[in-house]
C-alpha cells in the first residue's frame, strides 16, 4: 500500500475565499478589496505547488515499493493556510495586510506533513527530494538533531518548486515537515495541550514534564526498533538533513 494522502481541507473555493477575507475585520485594518482577485490567483499558485511536491514525493514512495519492498513513507497530510491564519501571522508580525507581504514573509502557506516510518526513511527522503534539480530548498530546520525545549521533533524544509501556468513558471515554496509516526503520534498530543488553555497551569507544566519525558522514551524505542528495522531490510541509509542552498 503507501501513498496515502489526506487533503485538510477541499480545493480552493472563489467565493469562500472572497467571503473571508471581506468579512475578516482585524484591529489593524481589512484586506485591501482591491488586491482580493490577486490574492484569490495566488492561492492557487499555492495549490499548485503543493500538488507538484506531494507527487514527487509519492514517485519516490512508490519508487522504494517496489526497488527495496519498503514504503518509506507511512501517510502525507496537505494543507493551504486559512485566510484567517493567512492574515493573523502577518498581524502578528507587523506586516502589512497585503499580497506582495505574504508572499514575499510567509513560507507556510502550501505545507505538507510527510510521516514516515522510521528515522531512516525521513532522511533519505528529504536528500533525495532536495536533490531534483527542477526544486530548490530554501531552508532547512533539523529538530530530529537538534530537538525543540519541549521535546518536539520534526525535519523541516521550505523548497521552492516552479508552478508552471499560462504565464510561465512560478517558483513557489512550500513548508515540508518530515517525522516518524512517534514524533507525529507525540506532535499531537503537544498541539492539543497548548491550545488546551482551560486547564489550570499546574496541570499544563505537569502534562508538559510528562511529554517531555514521553518524547525522550519515544526516541529510545524509535532508535531500538530502527536497529531491528535495518537488520531485517535493504534499503540505502542516508544519515543527515538536506543542506539549504
Ligand atoms: P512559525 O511558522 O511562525 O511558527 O515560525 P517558523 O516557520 O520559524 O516555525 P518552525 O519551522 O519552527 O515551525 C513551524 C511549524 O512546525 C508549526 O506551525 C507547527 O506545525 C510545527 N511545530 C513547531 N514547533 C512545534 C512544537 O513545539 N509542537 C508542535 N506540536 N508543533 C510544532
Ligand atoms: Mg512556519
Amino acid at each position: 500500500m503507501g501513498g496515502v494522502i489526506l487533503d485538510r481541507q477541499s480545493r480552493i473555493n472563489t467565493a469562500d475565499l472572497r467571503a473571508r477575507l471581506k468579512g475578516a475585520s482585524l484591529e489593524e485594518g481589512e484586506f485591501p478589496t482591491d488586491q482580493i482577485p490577486e490574492f484569490i490567483d495566488l492561492m492557487q499558485v499555492y495549490e499548485g505547488a503543493m500538488y507538484e511536491i506531494s507527487t514527487k514525493l509519492e514517485i519516490l514512495d512508490s519508487e522504494f515499493q517496489v526497488r527495496f519492498s519498503h514504503d518509506p513513507i507511512h501517510h502525507m497530510e496537505r494543507r493551504l493556510k486559512s485566510v484567517n491564519s493567512i492574515l493573523g501571522k502577518l498581524v502578528r508580525r507587523g506586516l502589512p495586510l497585503s499580497v506582495e507581504a505574504m508572499k514575499d514573509n510567509l513560507f507556510d502557506v502550501a505545507g505538507i506533513r510527510v510521516i514516515c516510518n522510521y528515522r531512516d526513511d525521513v532522511y533519505s527522503v528529504s536528500n533525495y527530494l532536495s536533490a531534483q534539480n527542477d526544486i530548490s530548498v530554501l531552508r532547512v530546520k533539523d529538530y530530529i538533531k537538534n530537538p525543540k525545549q519541549n521535546g518536539y521533533r520534526s525535519l523541516h524544509v521550505i523548497y521552492a518548486v516552479p508552478v508552471f501556468l499560462s504565464s510561465g513558471a512560478h517558483y513557489t515554496p512550500v513548508e515540508v515537515q518530515f517525522r516518524t509516526i512517534a514524533m507525529d503520534y507525540w506532535a499531537s498530543l503537544e498541539h492539543a495541550l497548548r491550545y488546551k488553555t482551560d486547564l489550570p497551569d499546574a496541570k499544563i507544566s505537569e502534562h508538559s514534564q510528562t511529554l517531555l519525558d514521553c518524547a525522550r522514551s519515544l526516541q529510545n524505542i524509535e532508535t531500538q526498533m530502527q536497529n531491528i528495522h535495518r537488520d531485517i531490510n535493504g534499503a540505502p541509509q542516508v544519515g543527515e538533513a538536506p543542506k539549504a542552498g
